[in-house]
């Protein structure tokens, strides 16, 4: 495998952090942080790829993800494309496979890819020229999130070995929560996954994990709480009781922090369903919430993913130039 300018590994596409070397990880972690200024705002534009086009092709919502990738390509100096799909010929009948070779004769050099059926982004990726960057497939993986999960805690704890971390709620349907617990293990921390049993993933126990369902043991003595929001969109049935039950069992309040350490951080991907799986005080705490830190970091990731895989020398072709 060949290395790019700023030495990450050159990879074809990102469609996952599973399999992933903690090279790579951290290399990407490294240039991430290379785009932002010492005063913490992010760098401003450069035009390492100008001349290059990004296609967003989104089939599910999203306001992170798909603005901070038009952000940070922007920021290269890419020019960038948001399908709608919406308004496009998808409402037609046309398939995910004709729609993503249709793009791909336009001859993008990346197309980010969020849809709502696993493995669709790896389909895709065997067929296109171009770069394919997962931005979210089903309950699969969700790369980029974990990503700017681990710059953020990295800046703030220095490495992400030893740390202890829980990842708290609807873990069952959480492409975010499979694509941490990758991440945090390759990277040397230790997670617990804590939540009720009908949101755990059946084979929640080959994952490698302490697996709590109670906040009080889950919580105990952990560095980092990151909690997730119940991913309605993705249930076929009743999950919880009710909204009221499961925030007095799983809701992140004060109290339930105290279980945590002192200092640990309070981490969630967003959107938030504030009062659900988390309660505003705690959302909103100025000295251990790191929610918006997390999106600034979504930016320089994504800086540092699309530099990583279309670069340096790397023509829409994916040949060196
Ligand atoms: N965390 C995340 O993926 O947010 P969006 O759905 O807003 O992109």
């Amino acid at each position: 495998m060949t290395s790019n300018r700023v030495g990450v590994p050159r990879l074809p596409h990102l469609l996952g952090i599973e399999g992933l070397s903690p090279e790579t990880i951290s290399g990407l972690l490294d240039l991430s942080e290379t785009y932002i200024d010492q005063n913490r705002s992010v760098a401003k534009r450069r035009d390492m790829l100008a001349g290059r086009t990004i296609i967003n092709l989104f089939f599910e919502n999203s306001t992170r993800t798909r603005t901070s990738f038009e952000v940070a390509a922007k920021r290269l100096g890419a020019d960038v494309i948001n399908m709608d799909v919406a308004t496009s010929s998808v409402r037609k009948g046309e398939t995910l496979l004709d729609t993503a070779m249709t793009l791909n004769a336009m001859r993008p050099d990346a197309i980010v890819v969020r849809h709502h059926e696993s493995g669709a982004v790896n389909l895709l990726a065997q067929k296109v020229n171009c770069a394919v960057i997962n931005a979210g497939d089903g309950q699969h993986e969700h790369p980029t999130q974990a990503l700017l999960d681990a710059v953020t805690i990295r800046r703030r704890r220095g490495s992400l070995e030893g740390l202890l971390v829980a990842i708290c709620g609807d873990i069952m349907h959480s492409r975010v929560a499979r694509s941490n617990i990758h991440l945090l293990q390759i990277m040397g921390a230790r997670v617990r996954v804590v939540g009720p049993p009908t949101l755990m993933p059946t084979d929640v126990h080959k994952m490698g994990v302490e697996v709590h369902y109670s906040m009080k043991t889950g919580l105990k003595d952990v560095d980092i709480v990151m909690m997730l929001r119940l991913q309605t969109e993705r249930m076929q049935g009743s999950f919880v009781p009710s909204i009221s039950e499961y925030f007095h069992f799983f809701g992140l309040d004060r109290v339930k922090l105290q279980y945590a350490k002192p200092d640990a951080l309070i981490m969630h991907p967003g959107p938030m369903n504030r009062g659900v799986e988390i309660d505003s005080e705690v959302a909103d705490d100025l000295d251990r919430s790191v929610i918006h830190e997390q999106v600034e970091m979504g930016v320089t990731v994504r800086m540092a993913c699309l530099d990583a895989l279309i670069g340096g020398n790397r023509n829409q072709f994916g040949a060196e130039t």
